[in-house]
């Protein structure tokens, strides 16, 4: 494509002088034929009315015809050359009259041999050259005989006014082509100009400056587009934030283990120790590195999710015998604590990630169990209410302070009553995610010392 086209501001330019041109050349032609057929028109008319006039004072006489000169012969006709000109013929060719303007010898208009009563026009030459419009008719006299009535009238000055009338054309619509031109142009460049601050704009935009937004413009178009690209752009800032947030309490959490380790091989190897003394710092260091792996892996899963978010495999999926799944897995655990599960329900049909899903209620089975007490029991029920999939998971745990429950799904928020139990504090938010990516939610509710519910709406398969 060449360059000029390639832009807007070229594209329009040339959309429009393509159509201004076929639309003024159009009306030229137009204008023209109009103008050359309303002149015609009107030579065409005093030509007929001359030949009605001509005819009307033609005598007949005993050895022929005569025409009332002195009447005819009167203006223009009177005139050698003027190129106005009558003359009578009759059917075998013989001329019997002519205007004084074609006195001169041999100056004759066509003799024109026509049948019939209907007049009939034609272009010739004149006698000078000149282009002259021509009508014969043929007429019956009253006193019998047949005639043809010539008259003829120069089209000189019909040539000069269609002339200048074309050359006026040819300097007007040009003239008038470039000034649109040029107008077009202007408006295009001053038009774009707003679209090519924004995309300047856009293009200062980055990873630093992602606070900064783009100004509402006074142009309708360009507002809307303005305010879907802050909106993005904030979005990005938001997941940007969370990224850096994440990556810094990430850090974090795992310099507690590291730190521990490194302190206990430096108090342990500061002197001699017994085999006592170091199968303990052994097994602090075991336990930090276990810590350690725990976290590393729960961050890989939540960078994972984060990555897959976007592009999960929606399938059928029942939820039902998914949840009797998950509880089979955990279901180890659960009697290691003495804790017993239920599971009661119907089945139910949604569009799920199966991976992800499964993943999601494993995570708050799993927190029924760990934050339980001895002998406490997990009721979990799945359902279909107002059109929607509910999955509760019920426990008889610690439960969890009215004050702490709105932060449970912060990355890393871990409660303070629940320190004593291993965990990393991201269990719940990869819940969230999971959730929110199927077009759900989650509530929670719990007492203190009594346990919790949890409560996870989806939408069915439609
Ligand atoms: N069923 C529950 N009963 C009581 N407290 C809970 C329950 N579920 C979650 N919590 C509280 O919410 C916090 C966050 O839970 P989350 O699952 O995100 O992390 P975690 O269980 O500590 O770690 P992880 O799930 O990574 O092993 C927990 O530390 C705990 O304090
Ligand atoms: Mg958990």
């Amino acid at each position: 494509m060449s360059p000029i086209l390639s832009s807007i501001k070229g594209r329009l330019l040339a959309l429009f002088l393509s159509a201004f041109f076929v639309v003024l050349t159009g009306l030229g032609f137009f204008l023209y034929n109009k103008l050359e057929g309303i002149v015609i028109g009107s030579i065409d008319n005093h030509l007929h009315s001359e030949v009605q006039l001509i005819a009307g004072l033609l005598e007949t006489e005993e050895e022929g015809f005569e025409l009332e000169l002195s009447e005819a012969a009167v203006g223009d006709y009177s005139v050698s050359l003027s190129g106005h000109y009558y003359q009578v013929v009759l059917p075998d060719g013989r001329i019997i009259a002519r205007s004084p303007s074609l006195s001169i010898p041999d100056a004759t208009l066509p003799v024109v041999k026509k049948t019939g009563f209907e007049p009939l026009y034609t272009t010739i030459k004149g006698p000078r050259g000149e282009p002259l419009r021509l009508l014969a008719q043929s007429f019956r006299l009253p006193a019998g005989g047949l005639v043809i009535v010539e008259a003829a009238e120069s089209l000189e000055e019909a040539e000069e006014l269609l002339r200048l009338f074309r050359n006026t054309l040819l300097v007007v619509f040009p003239a008038v082509f470039i000034i649109s031109g040029l107008g077009v142009l202007f408006i295009t460049v001053w038009s774009l100009k707003p679209l090519e601050r924004f995309s300047h704009k856009i293009g200062t935009i980055t990873e630093r400056n992602l606070n900064e937004r783009i100004e509402e413009t006074p142009c309708s178009e360009l507002r809307g587009l303005a305010k879907s690209f802050n909106t993005m752009l904030s979005r990005l800032e938001e997941s940007f934030e969370r990224q850096k947030r994440f990556f810094t309490d990430a850090s974090h959490e795992l310099r507690t283990p590291t730190a521990v380790i490194k302190s206990v091989c430096d108090v342990t190897l500061s002197r001699k120790r017994s085999a006592a003394e170091y199968e303990e710092a052994l097994l602090k260091i075991k336990r930090a590195t276990e810590k350690l792996s725990e976290l590393i892996t729960r961050v890989l899963e939540v960078s994972r999710l984060e990555s897959k978010v976007s592009s999960l495999k929606f399938e059928d999926v029942e939820l039902y015998s998914l949840t009797t799944d998950v509880i089979r897995l955990l279901e180890p655990s659960a009697t290691d604590n003495g804790i017993t599960i239920n599971l009661d329900g119907q089945r139910v049909t949604i569009r799920a990630d199966r991976e992800r899903l499964s993943e999601a209620i494993k995570n708050i089975v799993d927190n029924a169990i760990k934050y339980n007490r001895t002998g406490g029991r997990v009721d979990v029920s799945v359902r279909s209410a107002d059109g929607r999939a509910v999955i509760t998971v019920r426990d008889t745990g610690i439960g969890i302070p009215q004050d702490k429950v709105g932060r449970i799904f912060e990355r890393f928020y871990r409660v303070e009553e629940s320190r004593g139990v291993s965990g990393t504090g991201l269990g719940l938010s990869i819940v969230k995610t999971i959730i929110d990516a199927h077009r759900g939610s989650i509530e929670v509710e719990s007492e203190l010392g009594k346990g919790t519910t949890f409560k996870v709406v989806l939408p069915l398969k439609r």
